[in-house]
């Protein structure tokens, strides 16, 4: 076994794994903070993926080691595992042993050791690359024949309840169930969704990363207060989540609130009837109406969901004055990467704007890469 992860794995623990698995991160076209409302969202893969290399253990002892950390093993008791218990990235792939254990599917121990090419911090889902990555590791090492989705929700639980992020579904679900050449239309309430056919460079386009390097942390409670504002306005309109409003019924449900609580409701709702208006045009062969709706989300998460930042709005609008159809921010926001589609023939143009407007700006270049939808999680070696 000659892969990079296969390689950590020999210099942490002097032998080589039974097997190498990857997950990657994500970018998502459109629907963002709809996840926890039980809404829709259209992710695709990273061709970035979380690798891991792993080996089973039979003596309830896990060993963990990143050649992104600091290089050290990190070494655990699965019966010690509580949530909290574990710092830093370790928690992630701890995690998921202990979601398995509280799923009632307990295995033996491991060793693992992990390598990414996924930016972190990025707003495109390293952790959920490192837990999904973790998740069919374990599945396949151990036997227990769990599909993409169960992973999926695994690795959820880890995040919520074992290192205490309370995100939705998406990150997770698309780390697992995405296929090369899609987006995966995914209503996250029911967990059905299907895979659209996704193939920009034959009409000429391309997806523009840009990865702002701000990073931003889920953890730090922001994500959790616009959590708790959405579920009190659910509440407030006696529905089970904000999903269950439909837009025509938008202006009513708004009188219904308190000021503070409206934005929210507004963003949520347009921005599940954006991802309906996405998989419209793409399902009518239209993706180059794709670019408005991205540029309509971005409005709805700088003015109505307040979380975007100085420079994912500039990122944005120099994208757009550089040709690009449309852009916006991705993921929980508040730094992190934005989207643009942008015609691939004007995808100098457009990284050359955006680096030039960032060096105006005085801000760190950014990192820009063109997004290719990818595989999930799946076996390398
Ligand atoms: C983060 C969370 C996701 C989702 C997005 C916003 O990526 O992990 O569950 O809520 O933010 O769409």
């Amino acid at each position: 076994m000659t892969t990079d992860a296969a390689a950590a794995f020999a210099a942490a623990y002097g032998d080589s794994p039974d097997g190498v698995w990857a997950a990657p991160g994500r970018i998502n076209l459109i629907g963002e903070h709809t996840d926890y409302n039980e809404g829709f969202v259209l992710p695709a893969a990273l061709p970035q993926t979380t690798r891991v290399a792993a080996r089973r253990r039979t003596d309830g002892r896990i060993r963990l080691t990143s050649v992104q950390g600091d290089g050290r093993v990190t070494e655990l008791a699965l019966a010690d595992l509580a949530p909290g218990g574990v710092p830093g990235w370790a928690a992630y792939p701890a995690g998921v042993f202990w979601a398995l254990a509280q799923a009632g599917r307990p295995v033996g121990g491991a060793d693992l050791a992990f390598t990414s090419d996924v930016p972190t911090g990025a707003g495109l889902s390293s952790s959920a690359a490192l837990e999904c990555a973790t998740a069919i590791a374990l599945d396949e090492l151990f036997g227990l024949g769990l599909d993409a989705p169960a992973r999926a929700l695994l690795a959820q639980r880890a995040e919520n309840d074992f290192v205490g992020v309370p995100c939705g579904a998406l990150d997770q679900m698309a780390s697992s169930c995405c296929v090369a050449g899609h987006a995966f239309f995914l209503d996250t309430r029911t967990l059905t969704g299907r895979q659209v056919p996704l193939d920009l460079p034959a009409v000429g386009l391309s997806l523009l990363v840009i990865d702002t390097r701000v990073k931003h942390d889920l953890g730090d409670g922001a994500y959790a207060a616009l959590r708790a504002g959405c579920e009190r306005a659910a509440g407030l309109l006696g529905v089970r989540a904000l999903r269950d409003i439909g837009i025509e019924e938008l202006p009513a449900a708004e009188e219904k609130l308190p000021v503070e609580l409206r934005p929210l409701l507004r963003h949520v709702v347009t921005e599940d009837q954006r991802v309906l208006d996405a998989i419209r045009l793409l399902d009518a062969g239209e993706p180059r109406g794709l670019g408005p709706v991205l540029t309509a989300g971005h409005a709805s998460l700088r003015d109505d969901y307040r979380v975007s930042c100085p420079e994912t709005d500039l990122a944005v609008s120099a994208a757009n004055a550089a040709g690009a159809l449309g852009a916006r921010m991705m993921g929980g926001g508040f730094g992190g990467s934005v989207l643009a589609l942008v015609g691939t023939d004007r995808l100098d143009a457009v990284e050359r704007a955006v680096r030039a407007a960032f060096a105006d700006a005085g801000f760190t270049a950014p990192f820009v890469f063109p997004a290719v939808p990818s595989q999930g999680a799946h076996r390398i070696a």
